[in-house]
């Protein structure tokens, strides 16, 4: 087993990884960090648990450490979910002091040497690992890309083998992916806002790094271009899209792609059976239906027709967020990395 603790443990990503890792097969969650207010406090007195799976009690007496590396040496591995602000530098501290770390803040994402990895899509480009050890670093730094990114990036993959150069998304999205705080009620009810801040920025990026190319010692953009409206509706949990790509083939052959699709890893305990689920009803993939689809690892796809267009849904905090950053975990532990 690999000994492995959680920063930011106390916010709604932080308790999505304890939910994860508290039956973990490979990982065994010895540490919880969180800020001052919550250090040296029982877990179960500082976190307001709000999902709606029972509070995991194996660790409800755990003490929440303060967050830095010096407090724990037995720890191979850190999930970060941390705001940005404070993960940029508490990352590189953990990880020049000999930890990985699997981050799920933005911070780092777009850094030549750091991995953006989504294990199905890009598992090659761990490869950077290496070039940060290179530059002398003990541990290193993993990320996972933005929830919006994560559920088109998924979409995209088995249409992969064919040509397409533009990329359109417009984005409905939860109010779970602005945490606990972020979107007032009274702000989003009966109502749509049509901005989330540098999320579209984050999409038209991040998806150009991770369907890129590692070519020796870094990733060559993908060369396609995308162009993303971001907008927050009143769902708790679950992403949806609308996507248009320029693919000029017939609908059957790609929604073929799709049923035959076949991720480039297997064999990861958070992996789902079907990473990438097609739906044959007119009216789905839905949030309230289709987001607990291989326990919210698996990104649905539906109405698939002539544009080319198609709707795409996944889950933003499981497939988004913490279950996207304990996948990579189990590919780095798989390829040997710790
Ligand atoms: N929500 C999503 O769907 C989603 C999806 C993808 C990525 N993300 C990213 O994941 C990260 C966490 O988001 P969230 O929604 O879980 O935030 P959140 O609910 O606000 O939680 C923040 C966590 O960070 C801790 N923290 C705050 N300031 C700290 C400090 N100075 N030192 C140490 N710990 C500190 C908090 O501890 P205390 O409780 O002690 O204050 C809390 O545990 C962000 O970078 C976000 O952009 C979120």
């Amino acid at each position: 087993m690999i000994n492995v603790g959680v920063l930011g443990a106390t916010g709604a990503v932080g308790q999505r990884f304890v939910e994860l890792l508290a039956d973990h097969p490979w990982f065994n969650l010895t540490t919880l960090a969180a800020s001052e207010r919550s250090a040296n406090k029982p877990y179960e007195k500082v976190v307001n648990w709000r999902l709606d799976t029972p509070f995991p009690e194996k660790i409800a007496k755990l003490k929440v450490t303060p967050t830095s590396p010096k407090g724990m040496k037995d720890v191979d591995l850190v999930f970060s979910a941390l705001p940005a602000e404070i993960a940029t530098d508490v990352e590189s501290e953990f990880a020049d002091a000999g930890i990985a770390v699997c981050s799920n803040a933005s911070s780092h994402r777009m850094e030549p040497d750091i991995p953006l990895v989504v294990p199905e899509v890009n598992p090659d480009h761990l490869g950077l690992i290496d070039v940060q050890r290179d530059k002398g670093r003990d541990g290193f730094i993993v990320t996972n890309p933005n929830c919006s990114t994560i559920v088109m990036v998924m979409a995209l993959a088995p249409l992969s083998k064919f040509r397409f150069t533009d990329v359109r998304v417009a984005t409905m999205q939860a109010i779970s992916g602005a945490g606990f705080a972020g979107v007032a009620a009274m702000a989003i009810y009966d109502n749509v806002i049509p901005y989330i801040g540098k999320e579209e920025e984050k999409m038209e990026t991040e998806t150009l790094k991770i369907m890129g190319a590692l070519k020796g010692k870094k990733v060559i953009n993908a060369p396609f271009s995308v162009s993303a409206s971001c907008h927050r509706v009143p769902v708790i949990d679950g992403h949806t899209m609308a996507i248009w790509v320029d693919i000029n083939k017939p609908v059957d052959e790609l929604k073929k792609a799709y049923t035959t699709y076949k991720p480039l890893i297997k064999g990861l305990p958070t992996q789902p059976e079907k990473s990438v689920l097609y739906l044959e009803e007119n009216d789905r993939p839905q949030p309230r239906l289709d987001r607990m689809r291989g326990k919210g690892m698996t990104v649905s796809v539906g109405r698939l027709r002539e544009g080319v267009r198609f709707v795409a849904m996944g889950h933003n905090t499981i497939r988004g967020a913490a279950g996207a950053s304990v996948l990579n975990a189990e590919l780095i532990s798989k390829k040997k990395y710790l």
